[in-house]
C-alpha cells in the first residue's frame, strides 16, 4: 500500500488554445500517476459538450463574441469542474485533472476560486506551441478523425478547427501571475517552467513533462530465451540459458536487425545473466539495469510453485487473494516492482529510437501494464511467454500492440490490439 503521506489529493487543470497537445499531456500524466497508485482521471469538457450537444458544432459556437456559445461553453466548463471536485471529495488520495482550454485570466479566477472553495490544491499546465507544423499534424491526427468531424471532409474540417482555434487565439491570455502554482511546457518539452511548484505529487510530474515527445517509435519487450530455472520450474535465480534459450536469442537478434534500421535500437537488458546471454548475439552496447530484474521472490527464490504452496500454504493463499499487493517475506511484491521501474519508464519516455527491452515476466507485466494504460493490478497474470517479442508503438491517445513468436525459427505474428 502507498504511505500516508503519499497519498495527498490533487486538481490539475490543463491551460491552452486548442490543438497544443493538452489532452494528450493530460492523458499522459493521468495513466503515469494512474500506474503509481495515485488513482487519475480526466476531465475532458470537450466529452462534456459532444454529450450534450452532440458532436459537431460549427466555429462560430467557440467565437468568444457569440454570447449563446460562449454561455453554453461556460455552463458546461463549470458542470465538468463541479463532477470533477465532487469525485475528489469522495476519497481521499485522487487526482483529477481538468482538460479545458482555461485560456483566458477569468476563467482560471473562477476556477481557482472553486477549488480553494472546496480546499482542493491546485496547479495549471500550460502547453504553448507556436510551431504551425507540430500544430497541423497534432489537428490532422487528433482533431479531424474525432467524433466533432466524423462526416466532414478532411479539408474542411481543418478549416473549421483552424477558425476555431483563432477565435481562441484573439481571447487568449498565456499565465503571467507568477505568484501562483504553474507548470508551462513549451514546444512539446523544449523548455518546461515550473513555478512555485510544492509537495510531492506535482513535483513527480517533473521528469515525465521534461522527457515527453511525439516522436513515434516501437517499444520491444521480451522475457529473455528461456533458462534452467524455466526448465526446472523454479522462481527467481540467476541461471544461464538453455540451449532452447540460445536459439532463440539468435531468432531474436535476426528479428531486430529486420525490424529496422540496423544500429538504432537501443537495447536493454536486467543485470541477470540470462537477459545478458539473450542480447549477445544482437551484438551491440546494451544497458543493464538492475531495475529490471525479477520481482524478488525473497524465501521463494529457488523454489518450485508447488513447494512454496506445500511449505508455505498461508504464504500461498495470501498471494492468490491479492497478487498485486503481495510481499514475499523478505522479497517485493508487483506494487514494489513499479515503484523500482518508475526510472525506467521516465528514460523509456525518453528515448526517440526503438528501444528492446530484454526483461522478466512480473517487471515487463509493469512496464506493459504502463505501456498500454491498463490498471497494473489486472496485469499481475497478463500472459508475457517466453520466445515472444511484444511490439508496443505509442499512438496519439494510445498504443498499438503486436505480438511476434519466434520460436522455434520465423517470426509468426499472433496478434494485434489496440489501446486508447
Ligand atoms: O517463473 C519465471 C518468473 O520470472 C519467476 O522468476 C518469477 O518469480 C515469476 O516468473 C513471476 O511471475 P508470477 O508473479 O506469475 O509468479
Amino acid at each position: 500500500m502507498l504511505d500516508r503521506e503519499e497519498t495527498a489529493t490533487a486538481a490539475f487543470a490543463m491551460v491552452g488554445l486548442p490543438a497544443r497537445g493538452k489532452t494528450y499531456v493530460a492523458r499522459r500524466v493521468a495513466r503515469y500517476l494512474s500506474w503509481l497508485g495515485h488513482p487519475t482521471r480526466v476531465f475532458n469538457i470537450g466529452a462534456y459538450r459532444r454529450e450534450k450537444y452532440g458532436a459537431y458544432q460549427p466555429h462560430e459556437f467557440f467565437d468568444p463574441d457569440n454570447p449563446v456559445g460562449h454561455g453554453a461553453l461556460l455552463e458546461l466548463a463549470m458542470l465538468a469542474l463541479d463532477d470533477m471536485l465532487s469525485w475528489l471529495a469522495e476519497q481521499p488520495g485522487r487526482v483529477g485533472i481538468y482538460d479545458a482550454t482555461n485560456s483566458t485570466r477569468e476563467r482560471r479566477r473562477i476556477v481557482r476560486d472553486r477549488c480553494k472553495k472546496a480546499g482542493m490544491p491546485l496547479v495549471f499546465i500550460e502547453s504553448i506551441c507556436n510551431d504551425p507544423a507540430v500544430i497541423d499534424a497534432n489537428v490532422r491526427e487528433t482533431k479531424i478523425s474525432s467524433p466533432d468531424y466524423r462526416f466532414m471532409e478532411a479539408e474542411d474540417a481543418m478549416r473549421d478547427f483552424r477558425s476555431r482555434i483563432a477565435h481562441y487565439e484573439r481571447a487568449y491570455e498565456p499565465i503571467s501571475d507568477t505568484s501562483k502554482s504553474y507548470i508551462k511546457i513549451i514546444d512539446v518539452g523544449r523548455q518546461v517552467v515550473l513555478n512555485r511548484i510544492h509537495g510531492y505529487l506535482p513535483a513527480r510530474l517533473a521528469p515525465l513533462l521534461i522527457n515527453l515527445h511525439v516522436a513515434p517509435r516501437p517499444i520491444y519487450l521480451t522475457r529473455h530465451g528461456e533458462s534452467m530455472a524455466n526448465g526446472e520450474g523454479t522462481l527467481g535465480g540467476d541461471s544461464d540459458l538453455t540451449p532452447r534459450g540460445e536459439a532463440y536469442a539468435r531468432s531474436l537478434a535476426r528479428f531486430i536487425s529486420s525490424a529496422g534500421p540496423e544500429g538504432r535500437v537501443t537495447v536493454w537488458t536486467s543485470r541477470l545473466k540470462r537477459t545478458d546471454q539473450t542480447a549477445a548475439p544482437l551484438g551491440r552496447r546494451t544497458r543493464a539495469w538492475r531495475a529490471l530484474d525479477e520481482i524478488d521472490a525473497g524465501i521463494c527464490d529457488g523454489k518450485t510453485y508447488n513447494e512454496c504452496k506445500a511449505a508455505m500454504p498461508d504464504e500461498w493463499a495470501a498471494r492468490a487473494r491479492d497478487k498485486f499487493h503481495y510481499r514475499y517475506p523478505r522479497g517485493e511484491s508487483y506494487e514494489d516492482v513499479i515503484q523500482r521501474l518508475d526510472p525506467v519508464v521516465i528514460e523509456l519516455e525518453r528515448q526517440r529510437d526503438p528501444v528492446l527491452v530484454i526483461g522478466h515476466q512480473a517487471v515487463l507485466r509493469m512496464l506493459y501494464a504502463y505501456l498500454m494504460d491498463k490498471p497494473p493490478q489486472e496485469c499481475t497474470r497478463v500472459s508475457i511467454p517466453l520466445h515472444t517479442v511484444i511490439q508496443l508503438t505509442p499512438t496519439a491517445y494510445g498504443c498499438e500492440e503486436r505480438r511476434f513468436q519466434l520460436d522455434p525459427q520465423l517470426p509468426v505474428e499472433i496478434a494485434t490490439r489496440a489501446s486508447g
